[in-house]
């Protein structure tokens, strides 16, 4: 399958006192997408950013904030991220349940690409009847809340079964992502890569996204 790799820092491991510079540091470096992981200490045990800290990002970012939701009431949230400068957001099938088709409309309606992400424990199924609407999957390879977690190898079958199904989105893979586990996260037909710890730990951030993207890369010269 050819599609392009697109490489998404996330800035929970950057320095947060200097987010601005951490910015530029992933801009200059060869980022496709900054990775803005919001987490509201229920949905997940982690409290980290929300709407003034997305708003000022979008003053300064030079790629678009893809806005991934770890929060409960998923629906009430979409307009104001959107409105916080989101470019695109993805929320918790978990966090909607039953809610599941009324929170995607409401996502819809922000007029913003729409990504919905599984937990480890939770299949891909319940969203198969939606998939045509569903811009992004983000299958997690580590249970949302923090980063600097193990890659868990078990969620790369959900990739495979999308990819099976003919689902032609994006495929995020989010957490444990780095040189070694992004090429088996391409081999299962995965083409969005998030990296937090890998790559704002790297010594020299532009080659680490290279590797990321050179492990990558495989796929673009399959025909
Ligand atoms: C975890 C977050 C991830 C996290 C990834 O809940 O969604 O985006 O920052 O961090 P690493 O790459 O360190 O696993
Ligand atoms: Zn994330």
């Amino acid at each position: 399958m050819a599609r392009p790799v697109l490489i998404a820092p996330s800035l929970l491991a950057s320095d947060f006192t200097r987010l601005g510079q951490e910015m530029a540091r992933s801009e200059a470096a060869g980022a496709d997408w900054h990775h803005v992981d919001v987490m509201d200490g229920h949905f997940v045990p982690n409290l980290t950013l929300g709407i003034p800290v997305v708003a000022s990002m979008k003053r300064v970012a030079k790629l678009p904030l893809d806005v991934h939701l770890m929060i409960e009431s998923p629906a009430d949230w979409a307009p104001r991220y959107a409105e916080a400068g989101a470019d695109r957001l993805c929320f918790h099938y978990e966090a909607a349940a039953d809610a599941f088709p009324a929170a995607l409309k409401a996502y819809h309606r922000t007029g913003l690409p729409v990504g919905v992400a599984v937990n480890p424990p939770c299949g891909v199924e319940p969203l198969r009847p939606f998939l045509d609407r569903i811009d992004m999957v983000l299958v997690m390879s580590v249970h949302a809340g923090f980063g600097g977690q193990s890659f868990l190898p078990e969620v790369l079958d959900k990739v495979r079964r999308l990819r099976d199904w003919g689902y032609a989105g994006d495929i995020q893979m989010d957490g444990g992502v780095d040189d070694r586990t992004a090429p088996r996260c391409r081999e299962a037909g995965a083409n969005v890569l998030v990296a937090g710890t890998y790559l704002f730990r790297a010594p020299d951030m532009a080659a680490a996204i290279g590797e990321l993207r050179a492990g990558a890369a495989g796929d673009s010269t399959t025909p």
